[in-house]
């Protein structure tokens, strides 16, 4: 197995991405998150483009332990001397120095020819060099530079010092055969004598496909970024090129060593710090990656999961696929789903159910446990009043705790009980608690005004679990007390119904 190194530039090439700058302690927490997911190296910024980048740079690499840290400059001296300034602390540190070799870079933009091209690169790498022991040297717009001067460059800059050549597609106009091609080419020509790594941008689509093309021909490290941003339509994504290679290294024979469970994670992280979302598609991190509604899919899938699925969502440090219910899903989805929320109906109510179900399909996007619920225990069964409230008051103030009296109907008994909380709301559901013996868990309450003014009608919905089964119920009235009180009321009697099995 080929172990391939991943060089993360989510702090350089991704930070390039139009509104995805980040401060000194955004960069850091990203930083913490690169170890954590195991990338090989992080390139932190480019010091000589802001004193907030050299600063950046310079903290990560006072402060990071466990992966190599890159400062990137242009191949002139004051940028790599001030790169060198910036990692130096670093445990593990290299300069990544870069110049132009294309014809169309060199007589646009730089207006030099090819030999002082070939010169600076090399002299820089040697300087470069004479700072540090790990040196990356990147011809730029590489896949629009002539093969032989390539080649040449490639020769040079391992001759002055450079550890690592990386072939950077600047422009995303490789195609993945062709890439493949021009790395088997230079690994033929260099062999072992510097890693070959490869730098893919995205603007035909074609970025992850380009570098394991390279990985197959012979490139030993990857730079990416996490969930694909980077100038333009973004780099190589990190999550997919490590995805891929670890779902089929049956054909890739190629490993990493990221911690994949980190993945989802520091997807999460990046979208919450650069305010970029991830598409709902998009490969890996998507929010609909491991989502599944269609009725066939999901009959497929509840068999036996490696039907419809390649990877499993747990190696990606995801609880579990998601059965998305709608007009799509079929009687098995919603059978496993009423099993789940706890109901055991005959098979009649299931098929009244799921007529009711597909109906409300057609009516809504998404349908949520809350519908199904609302569904179950409006239409088709009653929810037997096992308690019923009779009578309540409390008493709260500034200076004294709070308590309430709480009078209830159990099954034709009356019983009546007192009891002290934190708040009203907690002083009257412990004396419910206590006079209905239950021990369930308080897992959401939400309270709002459904009409204006001080005398508005509040809802409350709360949500208890007792044994690992839920229940929701709500209850609306002028005092949020009583409403609070009428709410939890409801969900201990959904709950005991759907403990005790009554409907089936
Ligand atoms: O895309 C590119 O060519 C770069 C270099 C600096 C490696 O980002
Ligand atoms: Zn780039």
């Amino acid at each position: 197995m080929r172990y391939i190194k991943i060089f993360d530039t989510t702090l350089r090439d991704g930070e390039q991405s139009p509104g995805a700058s980040m401060n000194v302690a955004e960069k850091l927490q990203v930083a913490r998150q690169l170890v954590k997911l195991g990338v090989d190296y992080i390139e932190a910024g480019f010091p000589i483009a802001s004193p907030g980048d050299f600063e950046a740079v310079k903290t990560i690499a006072n402060e990071i332990k466990g992966a190599g840290i890159v400062g990137l400059a242009r191949a002139k001296e004051e940028d790599i001397k001030k790169a060198y300034e910036a990692i130096k602390d670093a445990d593990i540190k290299r300069i990544h120095t870069f110049h132009s070799t294309s014809d169309i870079h060199l007589k646009y933009q730089y207006r030099i020819n090819r030999e002082e091209a070939l010169k600076r690169s090399y002299e820089m790498v040697q300087l470069s060099r004479s700072l540090v022991e790990d040196v990356e040297f990147s011809p730029m717009d590489a896949t629009r530079t002539d093969i032989n001067y390539l080649l040449e460059v490639i020769e040079a800059v391992i001759e002055a010092g450079a550890s690592t050549v990386n072939i950077p597609d600047t422009v995303g106009y490789i195609t993945p055969f062709e890439f493949g091609n021009l790395i088997k080419i230079i690994k033929e020509r260099i062999q072992d004598k510097a890693t070959i790594s490869v730098h893919c941008h995205n603007d035909l689509g074609l970025a992850v496909a380009n570098s394991l093309a390279a990985i197959l021909n012979g490139a030993g490290q990857v730079e990416c970024t996490i969930n694909g941003i980077g100038e333009r339509a973004g780099n190589c994504s990190m999550e997919e090129v490590v995805m891929s290679l670890k779902t089929r290294k049956d054909f890739f024979c190629a490993d990493t060593k990221i911690n994949t469970k980190e993945i989802m994670r520091t997807s999460r992280l990046i979208t919450r710090i650069t305010g970029m979302p991830v598409q709902p598609n998009k490969a890996i991190v998507g929010a609909n990656a491991f989502a599944h509604e269609s009725g066939i899919h999901q009959d497929g899938l509840l068999k036996e999961k490696l039907t419809y699925e390649i990877m499993r969502p747990e190696d990606i440090g995801l609880q579990k696929s998601e059965i998305i219910l709608g007009k799509h899903s079929g009687r098995h989805a919603f059978k496993t789903k009423l099993q789940e929320l706890g109901y055991s109906l005959s098979p009649e109510d299931i098929e009244k159910a799921f007529k009711r179900f597909k109906h409300l399909g057609d009516q809504k996007k998404y349908i949520f446990d809350e519908d199904i619920e609302a569904l179950v225990s409006t239409e088709i069964v009653n929810i037997p009043e096992v308690y019923k409230l009779v009578d309540m008051s409390v008493a709260s103030g500034m200076f004294s705790k709070p308590k309430a009296y709480v009078k209830l109907k159990i099954n034709n008994e009356i019983v009546e009980k007192t009891d002290f909380g934190d708040g009203p709301v907690d002083a009257v559901y412990r004396a419910i608690a206590s006079i209905t013996m239950t021990k369930s868990n308080l897992l959401k309450f939400d309270v709002k005004s459904i009409t204006g003014g001080t005398d508005a009608l509040g809802e409350v919905t709360v949500t208890l679990e007792e044994d690992g089964v839920t229940s929701r119920g709500m209850g609306a009235d002028t005092d949020i007390i009583v409403a609070s009180a009428k709410a939890y009321i409801n969900a201990l009697n959904k709950l005991h119904l759907k403990k005790n099995k009554s409907i089936a």
